[in-house]
């Protein structure tokens, strides 16, 4: 099952610069919640908190809480490769292994965690995570080729794949689609709209009618000027963040007439 992720009071630094503002923001478990908003104002940044991933960059930290399940992710005895192992990212660029085999990429994962894993446990698991990213059809026939002679869509469900094989409870996806054509991106949403039933979803998006089709909340991020930090302008249920927005500045981009 997914599980729900409250923010609070998130301040969000790369050194001494403060790139988000005070962040407050609850996502529902097995919903899909899209993040919106112009290039700058901290979407990926605040997605990279969700798993601890932002720390990875020298300097980066934050302030605030992130309950996940009621518990905080930045409490001190938390360690932050469980998280990352708790909670799936999809990047931009699907990123397969380039060395690695297709079976290999959805194994990559558990290899990491250290679990050793019987063979036919494996083919189970990469059975099963194909299968739930839809795309076991396509490569059951040659799972020992590589991953990256995929076709791009193919690419990103495989990395969807390698996501769900460790079991997370939620899934981020920064612009998952971006690098997609449309077919590719209309597969990508089908799964999204499946995989939520278990998991939690994040996704940005710069496509409003992606937001539209497949998000249940959204949270519009907004840059007062160029170079303050960004803040969490307006967040709504999907229906309404499109068709009757209780704030100006989101009724002003999702209707195209920003800036
Ligand atoms: N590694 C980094 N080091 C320093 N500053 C960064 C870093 N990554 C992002 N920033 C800054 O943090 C702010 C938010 O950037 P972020 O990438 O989160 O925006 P975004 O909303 O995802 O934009 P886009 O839509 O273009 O992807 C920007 O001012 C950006 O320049
Ligand atoms: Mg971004």
């Amino acid at each position: 099952m997914g599980q729900r992720i409250d923010v609070n009071n998130l301040n969000i630094y790369y050194g001494s610069f403060l790139a988000v503002e005070d962040v407050n923001i609850n996502i529902d478990a097995n919903k899909v919640t899209a993040f919106i908003g112009p290039s700058g104002c901290g979407k990926s940044t605040v997605l990279r908190t969700l798993d601890r991933m932002h720390e990875i960059v020298p300097g980066a930290h934050c302030t605030g809480e992130v309950l996940l399940e009621g518990v905080n992710l930045y409490a001190p005895d938390v360690d932050p490769v469980a998280v990352r192992r708790d909670v799936g990212m999809v990047f931009q660029r699907p990123n397969p292994f380039p060395t690695m085999s297709i079976r290999e990429n959805v194994l990559a994962g558990v290899r990491l965690n250290n679990k050793k894993i019987s063979k036919s446990d494996a083919d189970d698991l990469v059975e099963w995570a194909l299968r739930g990213a839809n795309l076991w059809n396509e490569v059951k026939d040659r799972l020992d080729n590589p991953g990256v002679g995929l076709s791009g869509g193919q690419q990103q469900r495989l990395c969807i794949a390698r996501a769900v094989a460790v079991h997370p409870s939620v899934l981020l996806m920064d612009e998952p689609c971006s690098a997609l054509d449309p077919i590719s991106t209309l597969a990508v949403e089908d799964l999204i709209n499946e995989l939520k039933k278990d998991y939690t979803i994040v996704i940005v998006t710069h496509n409003m009618q992606q937001a539209a089709r497949i998000a249940d909340y959204t949270a519009f991020f907004n840059l007062k000027a160029v170079g303050q930090p960004g803040h969490l302008e307006y967040f709504a249920d999907t229906t309404t963040m499109f068709n009757n927005p209780q704030n100006e500045e989101a009724e002003r981009y999702v209707s195209g007439r920003f800036g």
